[in-house]
């Protein structure tokens, strides 16, 4: 045998050579789960380790990951009821506390940075990530909402805006509304391809932000996120996300997806961000917990293979666990 591939993985030294990959923490993002109030860290039953933050714990938490070189967080709101209205105007009001959170987190870490999310579903009372009117989610009507939503969170001090609504044109409606304010700075992370998941369970929890059955729409999101059976169609996502002028295109979920991420990796030239979202979290902490799969292994593991697969950037809520091991 001339060829033999195992001298190659003979010690520890030999492996670190041939290592063709390497994960740090500056590629990862750390959601946060924001409500409002204070002293406040609630459990999420379908989502063990991660909480509900009040702005002050949010921020002992930023502090802590930014010790640990991890810099980037995905801010999510968790909005009473009594707040949503069919058209999610709270999302830009002046009492938003999502807002007034972001912007004491960013007075404080002026080096962090922070991406928002820009969907009406946490807002909406019918969950929805559009404004629903008879049995039909009205697009471009929605997208002037998405524009106040993610004027105000520009103002507020957000470094990226995270469109996560699936609107066709919503990028371009962004970035024209940024620019025209004088936020040309601000960039743009679109949930390029989001696919209609089952994977999303435990953050609807967190945020009680699931799809509401209504009587001439379903609880689903069929007709704005993709078909978990489409792979070519996200390079049409991803084509018109590049001519409306994204920074970032992102994959979602993640693990169930890495096909996806490849090939978007090939196709396009800005970075490729993949949500790792929470049931794929889930999934791995369960069987931890039953003691079937080991975490100290088989977290890094999944990170490190979506790395591989071709995400430059990910979103996961092992960020802060991941930065942990790497001291
Ligand atoms: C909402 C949004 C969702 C997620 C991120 N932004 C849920 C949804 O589309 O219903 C899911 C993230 C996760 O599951 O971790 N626009």
């Amino acid at each position: 045998m001339l060829r033999r591939p195992r001298r190659n993985r003979r010690s520890a030294a030999i492996r670190g050579l041939a290592q063709e990959i390497h994960l740090t923490p500056q590629h990862l993002v750390q959601p946060l789960f924001l409500v409002e109030g204070s002293g406040l860290r609630e459990a999420i039953p379908s989502l063990p380790g991660t909480f509900r933050l009040s702005v002050d714990e949010a921020l002992k938490e930023v502090k802590a990951c930014m010790a640990l070189g991890l810099q980037s967080f995905i801010l999510f709101p968790k909005i009473p009821d009594n707040k949503k209205d069919k058209r999610g105007t709270f999302s830009y009001d002046d009492d938003n506390f999502y807002l007034s959170a972001a912007a004491e987190i960013k007075a404080a870490f002026p080096e962090a940075c922070l991406i928002s999310d820009v969907a009406l579903d946490p807002y909406s009372s019918d969950g929805h990530d559009g404004i629903v009117h008879d049995g039909k989610i009205l697009n471009d009507e929605t997208l002037h909402v998405l524009q106040k939503m993610g004027l105000a969170q520009a103002k507020a001090g957000f470094d990226i805006l995270g469109p996560s609504d699936m609107m066709d044109g919503r990028v371009e409606a962004l970035r024209v509304a940024l620019d025209e304010e004088g936020f040309s700075d601000t960039g743009i992370m679109s949930y390029t391809a989001k696919y209609a998941s089952a994977f999303y369970g435990p953050f609807r929890d967190a945020l009680d932000s699931a799809p509401v059955e209504g009587e001439d729409i379903p609880a689903d999101k069929k007709t704005y996120q993709m078909n978990p059976a489409n792979r070519r169609e996200a390079l049409i996502e991803g084509e018109l996300d590049m001519l409306e002028g994204a920074d970032f295109l992102m994959v979602k979920p993640a693990l169930h997806y890495m096909d996806v991420i490849l090939t978007m990796k090939q196709h396009f030239e800005v970075p490729i961000a993949a949500y790792h979202v929470s049931g794929e979290c889930a999934m791995l902490m369960a069987a931890c917990q039953n003691g079937w799969l080991d975490y100290e292994q088989a977290m890094p593991e999944t990170l490190l293979s979506l790395h591989r697969a071709g995400a430059d950037v990910i979103i996961t809520y092992f960020a802060k666990d991941f930065a942990e091991r790497c001291g």
